[in-house]
């Protein structure tokens, strides 16, 4: 856990626990990151060898919620300078997430309140509305878009990207045959709905390379399963990890809530996901895993699974000093439970507080 690592583009981080990507609504309604947000990253950026921050968006018709910065236009790089500047500070390499939410975005928050997606399907959800396909243009300005946004990352001080690929945003949504339904080259079979991810990948690789000479990490980030039907299987991920592989990327991050758990869709299979994933990456490029760490042994265990690199979410909302009770052997003191009346002493920002205050069940809350 302590010792560093080296991805393979040659960045190097101090140790293999990463804080993993978390939206924290806190940012300004221009898009630019508030004074809070960077108080709530340098409290969590001292342990950790890597931050990844909270979703970017790279286009307007990309925000998905609330009190989400941007990264969306060069008005923006002088507010994403301060955040990689904030983590960086505190001795942790910074990945900023690049992100459009697609589908998933409130109408509210886009221009004019359309919502784009590969299809016209709207979510499997309570209220969700339906998206306007975009056009085959719109689908090429979008890719130029997250290139535009790695760039920004580069010239902002990032030391690398994470493509967000995973929780049902519009990368996803190209990937799955629920959203995508489309007949033309970005939809239809396995290989057309393999399209977008590839080509966000690649202008994204040629924009940091026109950007900069030093190593940068370039990583994605996926959801192995959808519940819809039609949805996306463990045979189409596994193809598509497959690909990844011969992507040059520094990782694939699986999005999991749980770090051993086993199929959704397939109830009968026991082995866990990450061990699918891992036989079929077969060291070709790390993976970082996630889902439900606390406790000291959840993390001891989660390492001997053979997977190089974990990522704490949750936890590290509840302890911002998770890691740095590990390396002193103070285990016991880790909390894992969120004391509801530390909010001050934990620098969580309202907008983040309030909704895990009011959302039961979704933090683990001490018990007053
Ligand atoms: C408050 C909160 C915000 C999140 N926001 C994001 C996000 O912006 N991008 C993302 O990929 N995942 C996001 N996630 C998912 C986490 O990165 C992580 O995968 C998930 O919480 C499981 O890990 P954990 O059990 O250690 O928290 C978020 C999770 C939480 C709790």
């Amino acid at each position: 856990m302590f010792s560093s690592y080296t991805f393979p583009s040659g960045v190097e981080v101090k140790n293999r626990v990463i804080m993993a990507p978390m939206t924290n609504f806190g940012s300004h309604d221009d898009g630019t990151v508030s004074e809070k947000e960077l108080s709530y990253y340098r409290k969590r950026a001292g342990g950790v060898g890597t931050v990844i921050t909270a979703c970017a968006f790279v286009t307007p018709s990309g925000k998905g919620f609330q009190g989400e910065f941007g990264a969306h236009d060069d008005s923006m790089i002088d507010s994403l300078k301060s955040l990689a500047s904030t983590i960086k500070g505190e001795g942790a390499k910074a990945i900023l997430q690049i992100f459009h939410g697609g589908r998933m975005c409130p109408p509210e928050l886009v221009p004019n309140g359309e919502i784009v997606s590969a299809s016209a399907v709207p979510a499997e959800r309570e209220g969700a509305q339906t998206p306007r396909e975009l056009m085959e243009d719109e689908i090429e300005s979008i890719i130029q878009d997250f290139g535009h946004a790695a760039r920004r990352a580069v010239e902002a001080g990032f030391d690398g990207v994470e493509l967000h690929g995973a929780n049902t945003f519009l990368i996803q949504q190209f990937f799955s045959p629920h959203s995508n339904r489309r007949s033309d080259k970005w939809g239809g079979t396995l290989e057309n709905r393999l399209r977008f991810p590839l080509a966000v990948i690649e202008e994204v690789k040629k924009a940091v390379n026109k950007a900069t000479n030093a190593p940068f990490i370039i990583g994605y980030r996926l959801s192995p399963e959808e519940r819809e039907n039609p949805g996306i299987t463990m045979e189409d991920t596994l193809t598509l990890v497959d690909v990844l592989t011969n992507q040059e990327l520094d990782y694939i991050h699986l999005s999991l809530g749980e770090f051993f758990q086993s199929s959704m869709r397939d109830k009968e299979s026991t082995t866990p996901i990450i061990e699918m994933i891992r036989e079929k990456v077969n060291g070709r490029t790390p993976i970082i895993g996630v889902g439900s760490i606390y406790a000291a042994e959840d993390a001891k265990k989660a390492f001997s699974s053979g997977i190089p690199l974990i990522a704490l979410g949750h936890e590290l909302i509840i302890d911002p000093q998770w890691v740095q009770k590990m390396e002193s052997g103070r285990e016991n003191d880790i909390e894992t439970e969120l004391d509801p009346t530390a909010q001050e002493q934990l620098v969580v920002p309202d907008s983040l507080w309030n909704a895990i205050i009011n959302s039961p069940g979704w933090f683990p809350i001490k018990k007053q």
